[in-house]
């Protein structure tokens, strides 16, 4: 067990008829609880950073460090860049050794994300990685309250962007959004079995938070073989960070801290595997 491609996680979990759960980080706490959650529950999962969170958590120093819990972990995992922006990050991410990438050229015309997307494909290939890019508009912004509009996927233009970019996987846009949903989202479910009908590769769901355990079901019934969690990891962490320093009488201690932060994400990541683990 060990540091594997996503494409290998992707196709257990086909095999299996269940999704993987792709786990955002942005410390060292969040990527022991992440691990330790996909331990205890024998699962393999991805851990993965979004471009956009690199300034906080650079990463020369989270890469290195994802690789390392990967390759010592017992169960399999898949190191990602999650919504790559420019072209330099994920080939630094490829450099490091990360074994999959997304790039994310939802916001591009079509024909430019096509163009871009087939690049990252061709490089890619290179280091053994894998693929994800998105098509449509997946709403919002994780931890960041954005507006949540989205724009779904055309089961046409997917047609077309996995048979001319021969990408991996393929993040759809069905009413799903990143950040806390200010109400039930209503996920287009009808979207997204015409889209599992016309493409052949896995899809991906963004915007795991705040989405019940009925659609996740439905999602992954529907094709659905990857599920992005970031929101409800960090608010777990600052949750419980919070929890502990108002017991501590303005005398907190840190490794009692850390150790609170690592507890919150490993039990958001768990109740999330054994979510998506159910038959
Ligand atoms: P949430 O922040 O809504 O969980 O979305 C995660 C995601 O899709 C990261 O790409």
């Amino acid at each position: 067990m060990s540091l594997v491609a996503m494409q290998e996680l992707l196709d257990d979990a086909e095999q299996k008829g269940r999704a993987v759960g792709a786990f955002s980080v942005g410390n060292m706490e969040m990527v022991m609880g992440a691990v330790r959650a996909a331990e205890e529950l024998r699962t393999p999962i991805i851990l993965q950073i979004a471009e956009v969170r690199l300034p906080n958590s650079p990463l020369h120093l989270m890469g290195p460090m994802m690789l390392a819990a990967a390759k010592n972990a017992s169960v399999d995992i898949a190191v990602h860049l999650d919504h790559g922006l420019r072209p330099e990050t994920v080939h630094k991410a490829l450099e490091l050794g990360f074994t999959s990438v997304m790039f994310d050229g939802s916001q591009l015309p079509l024909d430019e994300n096509i163009r871009t997307v087939k690049n990252v494909v061709q490089l890619a290939s290179d280091y053994g990685a894998t693929v994800e890019a998105e098509l449509g508009v997946v709403g919002g912004n994780e931890g960041e309250g954005k507006a949540h509009e989205a724009l779904c996927t055309d089961p046409a233009d997917a047609v077309r962007f996995c048979d001319e970019t021969g990408v991996d996987a393929l993040a759809v846009a069905i009413g799903n959004a990143h950040g806390n949903y200010p109400r039930l989202p209503e996920l287009r479910f009808d979207v997204l079995e015409a889209i599992h009908k016309a493409v052949c590769v896995p899809l991906v769901l963004h915007g795991g938070t705040g989405i019940t355990p009925e659609m996740f079901r439905k999602c992954i019934q529907l094709g659905v073989r990857k599920i992005n969690i970031a929101t409800a990891s960090f608010d777990a962490l600052a949750k419980a960070a919070k929890a502990y320093c108002d017991t501590k009488d303005g005398a907190p201690n840190y490794f009692e801290l850390s150790g609170c932060e690592a507890q919150g994400v490993y039990e958001n990541v768990k109740r999330h595997i054994e979510i998506f683990n159910m038959q």
